[in-house]
């Protein structure tokens, strides 16, 4: 690893605490209690996806509205491009958009890989396992800012989800650097990107993405509802 790249990923980990805000940390939601959670997105799905949250491991431990959000609109508008897509999701915490496309999507070509820090790592396979998708869905360490691996690398991936990643802003640079790598690895790969703006600096986020990538306001008919919550979704490609 590239020295410069070394020592901004040491302040990668946000510790979660539900008492303890830190100036970087935008205020996360109510401490909540271990469970499993079944979904069906308003009958997007057949047979409704479980997830298990558990915040013992860190904030990716929950449901986050940006997952409910980028997730549904994958399954409404994407479906069927979603079976041969070689799709990547970052800081995925239990595996929300990931799992739901897995479940909802006939992934035929390519198997489909969630990524968070290795915190996260035994929730993504615990929640792999209880919805029978093993055989499709890879949990992988992707630390932001790090060098690709090389079975990212060589799986090139055409589809990136993110999701409420935008929360810690010492991380800002490093998911922008991931995502920058990720789209110079494949030009041609789309970044689907849903976040919650909870502080000001949360669009700092969006005025450096706006630099690096094409940024474009995506179409979805709960725009004006989740709209009004504060929730941003939009699709980065490469300039
Ligand atoms: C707010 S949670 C969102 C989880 C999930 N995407 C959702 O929408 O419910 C943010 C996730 O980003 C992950 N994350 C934070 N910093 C990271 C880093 N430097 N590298 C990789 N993942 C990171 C966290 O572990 C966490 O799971």
């Amino acid at each position: 690893m590239d020295e410069k790249r070394e020592s901004r990923s040491r302040s990668s980990s946000p510790e979660f605490s539900p008492l303890a805000f830190g100036e970087d940390l935008a205020p996360l939601p109510e401490y909540k209690a271990a469970g499993t959670t079944a979904l069906d997105f308003s009958g997007l799905l057949d047979e409704p996806l479980k997830l298990h949250e558990d915040l013992k491991s860190g904030c990716g431990g929950m449901l986050w509205p940006a997952g409910m959000v980028l997730a549904k609109h994958m399954l409404r508008y994407h479906q069927e491009k979603l079976q041969t897509a070689r799709v990547l999701e970052l800081g995925a915490g239990g595996g929300i958009v990931g799992l739901t496309i897995a479940k909802g999507c006939k992934i035929i070509d390519h198997p489909l890989y969630i990524t968070d820090m290795v915190d996260m790592e035994s929730l993504m396979q615990h929640n792999i396992a209880l919805n029978q998708v093993d055989d499709r869905v890879k949990a992988r360490i992707l630390n932001w800012g790090e060098p690709l691996s090389q079975e990212i690398l060589d799986y090139k991936p055409d589809t990136i989800l993110a999701a409420d990643c935008v929360y810690f802003e010492p991380a800002f640079p490093l998911l922008l650097q991931t995502l920058q790598d990720l789209l110079a690895l494949n030009p041609s790969a789309t970044v689907f990107f849903c976040f919650k703006k909870r502080r000001r600096a949360d669009m700092q986020f969006l005025k450096s993405a706006r630099k690096a990538f094409k940024v474009t306001e995506i179409e979805d008919e709960d725009r004006p509802i989740f709209t009004r919550e504060g929730l941003f979704l939009y699709a980065f490609t490469k300039k």
